[in-house]
């Protein structure tokens, strides 16, 4: 049997969010406000690469990779990438976060090279809202794609909002309706501040405990879902085919699920979306997969017991593209 790989707080991480490029397509007012500067010139993980990291984790318990970006759907090769996944021994399936763009062109080559599951962002049900946030008129191509990802038949179809006061406040109850002839779950991301939104996180920040309490007086109802199922929380009711999520980093305990590990679109290896250090695992890929394995385990033990959001000022994580969240 794998033994799964464990860190000092007896968290478990079967999980892997493989970021495949740190480019981007969209600009979101949270994420890239100033425009995009890319962080470095090193290329991108190659297909071989992706396979070498995907087995020495699957030879450590890993059950499940996420591929994220920047934007995943920029690289040609998505599709190869998906199927180099979900062919590794161990490996159970293979989820894809992407803004959308172009989703419904892709996805059925998507699906045909194994993908399970798939999450996509609107922060807004509104065409002309939409735009504002995120730079881009594509609205109804991400609703279309959700659509098409349930007649696919993919395993588990997510919507995320991130959350902000002056841009999508007033449509929390819209967004509660739109899951109740839906088969997905919608999830409230709490903005998180980065190096480069400080000035936007201060203006627009606002907890999702207000949500919490609006969904319990719904009648929305916490599922259990178990120690190991990483930090988001999910609410059902039984007048509503979907279910809603909340990710509230800045809350207590939230990384006391962490189930998940990173490795950006160069090949680092961060223990945190918010860790200051990372691991190149690149020189190791050419090794035996069980020497990679090995040099995981050994890195993990030193995994911190929570995030360092609550003292981001510094800014050493500038946006999510670079992690793909
Ligand atoms: P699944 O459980 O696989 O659906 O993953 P997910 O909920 O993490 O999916 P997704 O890639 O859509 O990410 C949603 C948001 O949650 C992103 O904004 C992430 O940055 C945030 N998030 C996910 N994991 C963590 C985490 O470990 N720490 C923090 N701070 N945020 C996270
Ligand atoms: N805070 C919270 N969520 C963010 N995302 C990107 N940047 C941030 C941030 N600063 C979200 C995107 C997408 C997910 C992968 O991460 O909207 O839904
Ligand atoms: Fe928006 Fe995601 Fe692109 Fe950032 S990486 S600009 S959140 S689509």
């Amino acid at each position: 049997t794998i033994p799964t790989l464990t860190d000092q707080y007896q968290r478990r991480f079967t999980y892997l969010r493989l970021s495949v490029t740190d480019a981007c397509n969209f600009r979101c007012n949270y994420c890239l406000p100033d425009g995009y500067s890319c962080d470095s010139d090193e290329p991108n993980l190659s297909i071989p690469e992706i396979a070498a990291v995907a087995n020495a984790f699957a030879l450590n318990g890993t059950k499940k990779i996420r591929i994220t970006g920047g934007e995943p759907t920029l690289r040609k090769d998505l599709a190869e990438i998906i199927h180099v996944c979900k062919t590794t021994p161990g490996i159970e399936s293979v989820a894809l976060t992407s803004n959308g763009y172009r989703i419904t062109r892709l996805l059925p080559s998507l699906v045909d090279a194994g993908l399970d599951q798939l999450n996509l962002s609107a922060d807004s049900l509104h065409p002309a809202q939409f735009q504002l946030i995120t730079g881009h008129d594509k609205l109804q191509e991400v609703l279309a794609g959700l659509d098409l990802a349930l007649e696919l038949g993919l395993s588990k179809v997510k919507l995320n909002v991130v959350l902000l006061q002056e841009y999508n406040k007033a449509e929390i109850d819209n967004f509660f309706a739109f899951v109740k002839h839906k088969n997905i779950s919608l999830r409230f991301i709490e903005l998180m501040r980065t190096g480069d939104n400080g000035a936007f996180f201060n203006a627009q920040h606002f907890s999702g405990q207000e949500i919490e309490t609006r969904l319990l007086e719904q009648g929305w109802r916490k599922t259990d879902t178990g120690p190991h199922a990483g930090p988001a929380k999910e609410y059902s009711h039984p007048e509503y085919a979907g279910r809603i999520g909340l990710i509230m980093p800045y809350s207590k305990d939230f990384c006391s699920s962490c189930n998940r590990l990173r490795v950006s679109s160069v090949g680092n290896l961060h223990l945190c979306l918010f860790a200051d250090e990372n691991q190149s695992l690149r020189p190791l890929l050419s090794m035996p997969s069980e020497q990679v394995a090995r040099h995981i385990r050994q890195c993990v033990l030193g995994k911190k017991a929570t995030h360092e959001l609550h003292n981001n000022l510094s800014g050493s994580t500038r946006h999510l593209a670079m992690l793909g969240g």
